[in-house]
């Protein structure tokens, strides 16, 4: 937010999370068309990204084999990382500026199936492979019906955030606002070509 309020490029920054005046709350999917309703008022958006995102909850660690894979976390995890940002991608699209805009949607490198070497994290590999099906299959229609917008999946790298707390991120990832002004430098300079792609925080392509 910081980042972008301080762009001279950018003359209004709306941030939302669950507790803004108009909120989006993925355990209650209505809230999304709810929100998008609210800001059409002050449409059209020439950026929209999309930062939430679930690893692990109270009640859920990360699968670390198959005996751990269990309906809940399997379902709750598809909630938050590919139902909600495909219904926002959905109910946002109509904000969005369609002479020239972008989208972005943050996914994580471990949702690439071809990049999966590891295993593991079942729940969380899944549903961000099927955020980034989401993606791409929308990406393709919007080849038609928005040819001046980029919709794009971007891998943030790690970062030192609550997300990445039980996994070393605070000795092994960067600051927030680091990754934050990285990324930025990556989707300032996207073009309506770089849709549908699957892109790292320093502009590299992943394999989807
Ligand atoms: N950190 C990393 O190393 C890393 C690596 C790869 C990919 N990613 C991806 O990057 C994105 C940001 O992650 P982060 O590191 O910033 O994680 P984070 O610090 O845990 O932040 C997650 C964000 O998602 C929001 N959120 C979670 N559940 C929600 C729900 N049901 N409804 C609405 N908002 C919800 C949280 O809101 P509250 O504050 O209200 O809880 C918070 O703003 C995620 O999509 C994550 O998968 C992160």
């Amino acid at each position: 937010m910081d980042l972008l309020k301080t762009n001279p490029a950018c003359s209004e920054v709306v941030g939302i999370h669950r507790h803004t005046e108009f909120p989006i709350d993925y355990q209650n999917l209505e809230s999304i068309e709810s929100c998008a309703t609210a800001l059409s008022q002050v449409a059209p958006f020439q950026l929209i990204i999309n930062t939430i995102g679930v690893l692990h909850t109270n009640q859920w660690m990360p699968e670390k084999r198959l005996e751990d894979l269990n309906a809940e976390q399997l379902m709750e995890l598809m909630t938050v990382n590919a139902i909600g940002p495909a219904l926002t991608i959905r109910h946002f699209s109509k904000l969005l500026d369609p002479k020239n805009s972008v989208m972005v949607t943050l996914s994580a490198k471990v949702g690439s199936i071809e990049d999966n070497r590891l295993g593991g994290w079942y729940s969380y590999r899944a549903s961000k492979a099927a955020l980034n099906m989401l993606v791409k299959t929308t990406s393709i229609e919007w080849g038609r019906t928005k040819p001046n917008t980029a919709l794009i999946a971007m891998h943030p790298g790690t970062v030192n955030s609550r997300l990445s707390k039980p996994f070393r991120g605070e000795q092994i990832g960067r600051p927030a606002d680091q990754a934050a002004a990285e990324m930025f430098n990556v989707i300032e300079h996207l073009q309506k070509e770089d849709t549908g792609s699957f892109l790292t925080y320093s502009g590299e392509k992943l394999p989807w």
